[in-house]
């Protein structure tokens, strides 16, 4: 059997997934991208999951793009296909019930930048840099880049970086709220674990609350979204956990909570 393309490790509760192809600079080809499906599902079903940080191997790339060698030569269907099955695991990402940190240590490019907004959050490193450079290739973004980046920094910048092929550095990535956070390099790695960790404390149910509002809620209209809204809140109120936060803020004390 081929080495696994990933490295998959847990910190207590963070799981910790890395893209590990550093001599390539961390690209998705199909066999990673089927890795990298297979590992959310995964998380998803392990109860010991509280939070998934996601990254790449080495010190320059988080993830260099779709594989261009495997797509060379692909025909029309085979291409369509490629963009499905990249698309599908970004989906599986996106609508994991626990929150996923994009850990951006380096060129987050074409695949890359795709792979990370379909995460819920992004820290980059000082040293990253972000774009869709598909066009200098003579394609289009084709695992989610059109529609996410719409979504997350608004037509302005999608059309510059889509249009342009130009990489952004991070601060200008911060700007535009394609990031969340910038830390130094040398930061990078325990800025992220702490913001792990603080999620992993948190009340998962109220977490996965929020993740289907935004995902679920956030693509309909506003009457239909606050009535999800309105559904999710009202469903927190049969877990233990929301009758032992707000007892636990009465009482002065730190909540315990138990994914109940
Ligand atoms: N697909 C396949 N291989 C890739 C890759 C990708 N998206 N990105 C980098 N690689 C490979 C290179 O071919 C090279 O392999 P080799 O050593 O076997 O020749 C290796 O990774 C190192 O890359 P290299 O280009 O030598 O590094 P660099 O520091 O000079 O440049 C980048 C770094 C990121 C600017 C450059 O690799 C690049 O432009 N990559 C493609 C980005 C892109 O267009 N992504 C969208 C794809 S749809």
């Amino acid at each position: 059997m081929s080495e696994s393309p990933l490295l998959i490790e847990d910190q207590g509760a963070v799981r910790v997934i890395t893209v590990n192809r550093p001599d390539k600079l961390n690209a998705l080809n199909s066999a990673t991208l089927d890795a990298l499906h297979h590992a959310f599902d995964d998380a998803a079903a392990d109860d010991a999951v509280r939070v998934v940080v996601l990254t790449g191997a080495g010190p320059k790339a988080f993830v260099a793009g779709a594989d261009i060698a495997e797509m060379a030569d692909l025909r029309p269907v085979e291409g369509r296909d490629f963009a499905l099955r990249g698309q599908a695991m970004m989906r599986r990402v996106e609508t994991l019930p626990k929150p996923v940190i994009a850990m951006v240590n380096g060129f987050a490019l074409g695949g890359g930048l795709e792979l990370a907004m379909c995460c819920h959050l992004r820290i980059a490193s000082d040293t990253a840099k972000v774009g869709q450079p598909e066009v200098n290739l003579g394609l289009i973004p084709g695992f989610g880049g059109t529609q996410r980046l719409l979504r997350l920094a608004g037509r302005a910048a999608t059309l510059e970086l889509c249009l342009t092929g130009a990489p952004v550095n991070a601060e200008r990535a911060l700007a535009l709220g394609i990031v969340n956070r910038v830390a130094p390099a040398a930061e990078l790695q325990a800025q992220t674990m702490a913001l792990a960790e603080q999620l992993a404390n948190a009340a998962p149910l109220a977490l996965r609350g929020v993740l289907d509002c935004i995902n679920t809620g956030g693509e309909s209209a506003i009457g239909e979204g606050l009535a999800f809204e309105a559904a999710q809140f009202g469903l927190m109120f049969a877990t233990e956990d929301m009758r032992e936060g707000t007892r636990a803020f009465l009482e002065r004390r730190k909540p315990e909570f138990k994914n109940r």
